[in-house]
């Protein structure tokens, strides 16, 4: 599938991790929505927010997981704000294009950046716990890591969602900090 871009035209962005609770782009409107058959995972690499290309850190993407259901927040935005966008998410995400569905069952078309398995930065599985000692020990120019995934799990919350993936993750860096 492919959107003509032109200008005018607005288009609407569905974010699922920093996107969610980091909004550095003005929006025309803001909802919270969802997408079908992706699960969010900190399988991403992170050379330039909250790691470094010797000591990446880590950060959500996508999985193509069928059934599973991807809560998050969208925002419809003009066209222009994807040169920002671009340069924000350039460590291995490219955009897709794909179905948001919002609270009141309305759909729209959106776009989402996504991280694939084949980009240089990937980092792929690894259990909770070792993810959470992996995100304790790494930090960026944009921050700890550690404050990453906390601001995420914190967003979620806020929309209700209930991610066992994050809340997971973030239970055992809690853990880690207090020594346990
Ligand atoms: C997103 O938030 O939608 C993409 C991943 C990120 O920037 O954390």
């Amino acid at each position: 599938m492919s959107i003509q871009f032109d200008d005018q035209a607005t288009f609407w962005l569905f974010g699922y991790g920093s996107l969610i609770y980091k909004v550095d782009f003005p929006w025309l409107e803001r909802r919270p929505g969802r997408i079908f058959n992706w699960s969010r995972r900190f399988w991403q690499g992170s050379h330039d927010h909250r790691g470094t290309p010797d000591k990446p850190g880590r950060v959500v993407t996508l999985i193509k997981t069928p059934g599973a259901v991807c809560e998050g927040m969208a925002y419809r935005i003009t066209a222009q704000e994807f040169a920002h966008l671009d340069h924000r998410e350039k460590n291995g995400y490219v955009r897709l294009v794909t179905d948001v569905y919002f609270q009141d069952a309305t759909q729209a078309t959106g776009v989402v950046y996504i991280a694939a398995p084949d980009n240089r930065a990937y980092l792929g599985p690894a259990t909770e716990q070792e993810i959470a000692r992996h995100i304790a020990d790494c930090a960026g120019p944009s921050g700890e890591n550690s404050d990453y995934l906390l601001q995420l799990a914190h967003a979620l919350r806020e929309l209700n969602e209930v991610d066992e993936h994050v809340f997971t993750i973030e239970r055992h860096l809690l853990a880690l900090r207090s020594g346990a």
